[in-house]
């Protein structure tokens, strides 16, 4: 069905005159298409990146169109895919000549362009990404949507244009991609191809770990992430992606006893995150919060089940899980893995009496990241009981009041020890070595513990004191 509507005020910036004239020049039909076509009719935020198909050449279009583009910005050729790309101001300019075999990107061979609009639109992963406005001069602005991506768009499902099996195999990527659109928009994946998934699942192994992270990224930035993930585990992808994941799903009972679904319960914690904070790498320290507990899972007849060192364990997963999918090994890990190391403190902490010493050492070891691991212990908090609920969150309120409380008086965050090792070398006439290390922990200590406040002048006489106490005699030459 080619329903014969025109579109022009999708066209409306100028720069979709230049294409048409561009193109006009050379002879060729171009269209718009894809995702920015489809985030038109959705009324979502327009795309910055444009996809613009080519009945011909997709690079010489490129390059006419730069040549008419004030400043006659460059044109990067990616050879192997047969697409160039030019910017625009903010606008990202994609061109593809129409193909008529399989899309794939990964192709290591240079893609023929040989294909008309129909072949090209064919090969597109959905329907709804398959919706093409052209750039005709005559016909500027018409829609041609030859498998009803409209109507699937107003009733929210995701089609293949082709058989599942077709558009899956040519890129698996797209079984991905499909869970992704699914999540962010809100939409039901079609029966068969979601069955499609099921059965072609193990096909994800040829795909880039980078691709497959990007499109993890989108799932996780969603408004309720576990959709996505969902998805992913009921269609058997995730057991490729994230295997640890899986494995924190079920119930074993021994005795009678029974420990909580760790699977679904991190889905909990992530979508409670996501209400909470835009923080992408909070959100995959959720994702990732409990998956030390599959490895030291114990029954214990005396207690039941135990999960001891689940939080260290877990956060040592994570450097080979980041490795695996080519998440950044830097910084961002490391906030991950401490945060997932952290977990369970507040919660030890709110369990007991809050005393000060301990909100030191938490805000000590957590430094500027200790509000985000409330939040993440907040979000940790999945029970059904509401007055059970009800009194977490009043604890971790109270923690986070005797945070501010603690912060104000004794500055432990990002802390600075108030006595240096120069000072303590010149106050006992000392060369570098172990003592000065010992006393600067002692002082540390002592800080921590409430003994002294975090100033020079009591920390100098616990530094004299201490030293004393270790067989130093202090230097009398000097104050
Ligand atoms: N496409 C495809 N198969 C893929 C990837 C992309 O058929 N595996 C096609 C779709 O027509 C898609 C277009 O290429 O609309 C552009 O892809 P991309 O920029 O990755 O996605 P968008 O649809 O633009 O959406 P988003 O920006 O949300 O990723």
């Amino acid at each position: 069905m080619t329903t014969q509507k025109y579109h022009k005020e999708a066209l409306a910036h100028p720069v979709f005159k230049t294409l048409s004239h561009a193109a006009q020049e050379l002879g060729l039909e171009a269209y718009v298409i894809g995702g920015y076509v489809r985030d038109f009719f959705l009324g979502r935020d327009q795309k910055k990146d444009i996809d613009i198909v080519a009945i011909g050449s997709g690079i010489g279009l490129a390059r006419a169109v730069a040549n008419e583009l004030p400043g006659n910005p460059k044109v990067t050729v990616f050879k192997n895919f047969g697409t160039a790309m030019v910017r625009h101001g903010d606008l990202e300019l994609e061109f593809v000549g129409a193909r008529r075999e399989s899309y794939s990107r990964d192709s290591r061979k240079p893609i023929v362009e040989d294909g008309t609009l129909q072949d090209d639109q064919n090969r597109r992963d959905f329907t709804i990404n398959a919706l093409a406005l052209s750039l005709d001069p005559l016909e500027f602005g018409k829609l041609l949507d030859p498998f009803g991506g409209l109507d699937d768009l107003e009733k929210g499902i995701i089609r293949t244009p082709l058989e599942p099996a077709t558009t899956y195999s040519d890129d698996p990527l797209r079984m991905i991609r499909a869970i992704r659109f699914a999540a962010q928009l809100d939409f039901r994946i079609e029966r068969d191809s979601l069955n499609a998934i099921g059965v072609q699942k193990d096909r994800i192994r040829i795909v880039s770990p980078e691709r497959i992270t990007d499109e993890l990224h989108k799932i996780m930035a969603t408004d309720k992430p576990s959709i996505g993930f969902g998805l992913l585990h009921k269609t058997g992808l995730l057991g490729y992606i994230l295997p640890e994941l899986v494995a924190l799903q079920g119930i074993e009972e021994r005795e009678g006893q029974r420990h909580k679904d760790n699977f679904w319960h991190t889905l909990e914690v992530v979508d409670n995150i996501a209400q909470a904070t835009d923080n992408l790498w909070l959100r995959w320290a959720a994702l990732l919060h409990d998956i030390g507990k599959a490895p030291t899972k114990r029954f214990d007849p005396k207690v039941g089940w135990t999960f001891h060192g689940h939080e260290f364990v877990g956060s040592k997963m994570v450097y080979k899980l980041f490795k695996r999918l080519r998440l950044p090994l830097n910084d961002r890990m490391k906030y991950v893995q401490k945060l997932v190391m952290m977990s369970s403190r507040p919660i030890v902490l709110s369990n007991d009496y809050v005393t000060d010493s301990a909100v030191r050492r938490l805000v000590f070891d957590a430094g500027d990241d200790v509000e985000d691991l409330m939040t993440l212990c907040e979000a940790d908090i999945t029970t059904k009981n509401p007055k059970k609920q009800k009194r977490y969150l009043k604890n971790f309120q109270l923690v986070r009041e005797k945070i501010t409380e603690v912060e104000e008086r004794d500055r432990i965050r990002n802390f600075q020890p108030p006595v240096t090792g120069e000072e303590i070398m010149e106050a006992f006439s000392l060369k570098p070595g172990w003592e000065i290390g010992m006393i600067k922990e002692a002082i540390k200590e002592a800080i921590l513990e409430g003994e002294i406040p975090n100033e020079h002048g009591p920390a100098r006489d616990f530094m004299l004191e201490k030293g004393r106490a270790m067989g130093l005699s202090p230097n009398t030459n000097k104050p």
